[in-house]
């Protein structure tokens, strides 16, 4: 077994053990559970015990790596970097909607090497390791063939860092392109869809890398493309990101450029 495979072994495990804490915290909150961050932006409790959970975690099985989470931000300056989103979707897990999910994603150097979400009310552990293919539940996984604009489901995120007119104009211009659109408040949820093949596209304007590494080696590892700004630049800003199952790239990209 080498290093990497251990270590997507240990980070499925942590997804698992991540997951079971959230929905225990949920069923036990209290009042003081849900904080609000600002406009329609909330944190819980779980958002930060889950995340403190998973870098202590870490740090004792690999003492030597760095650590860049949500809610606590980076730690360490190894060229090994754990990406993690403790609870992607919080406004969806907080009131009992099943689109939520725990993130966790290994970089070496900055490229993706492992990834893993774990949608615990969905009762799915995806994972994926850089040339070995996705998974979800030990099933393979691959992107959808679907390149008729007029059978495609582009799945999309709203950042509140990114002007809402765009936004519309991009599903206003999905629907006259003949397609179907779905935002369901969780990045990782939507980059699972394409993945699983159900939607053929997630389109974000502005993601952090924790919202969206795990999903979108995936992606790429179920026979799909990632379209983003370079790594390095992802983990320090954020980027857009349009991902997809290739047929309909072209096609979106020309309505993100028109948006
Ligand atoms: C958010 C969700 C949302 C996406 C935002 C993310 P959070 O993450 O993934 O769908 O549109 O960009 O910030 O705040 O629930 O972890
Ligand atoms: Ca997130
Ligand atoms: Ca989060």
């Amino acid at each position: 077994m080498n290093s990497e495979i251990s270590r997507l072994e240990f980070a499925k495990s942590l997804a698992l053990e991540a997951g079971k804490l959230a929905q225990d915290m949920r069923t036990k909150a209290s009042n003081g559970f849900i904080k609000s961050k600002g406009l329609q932006d909330f944190v819980t409790e779980a958002d930060r015990e889950v995340e403190r959970l998973i870098k202590t975690r870490i740090a004792a099985q690999y003492p030597d790596d760095a650590f860049l989470g949500e809610e606590g931000g980076s730690q360490g300056d190894s060229t090994s970097l754990w990406v993690v989103d403790p609870i992607d979707g919080t406004a969806n897990y907080m009131r009992n909607l099943p689109d939520w999910a725990i993130s966790i994603a290994f970089c070496q150097s900055n490229v993706i090497q492992i990834g893993v979400i774990y949608a615990p009310d969905m009762g799915n552990l995806a994972w994926a390791k850089l040339g070995d293919g996705a998974y979800v539940d030990d099933k393979p996984i691959h992107v959808s063939d679907c390149s008729d604009p007029a059978m495609a489901l582009i799945m999309m995120g709203r950042s509140s860092r990114r002007p809402v007119k765009n936004y519309l104009n991009m599903v206003a211009a999905i629907f006259d392109a003949g397609m179907e659109y779905r935002r369901n408040g969780a990045a990782t949820i939507g980059l699972l869809a394409v993945a699983l093949g159900r939607a053929e596209s997630y389109y974000e304007a502005h993601v952090n890398a924790w919202d969206a590494f795990a999903g979108m080696l995936l992606v790429t590892e179920a026979g799909g493309t990632s379209n983003h700004d370079g790594n390095t630049a992802f983990i320090q800003d954020g980027s857009k990101i349009l991902v997809g199952n290739g047929h309909i790239d072209a096609r979106l990209q020309a309505i993100i450029d028109l948006s």
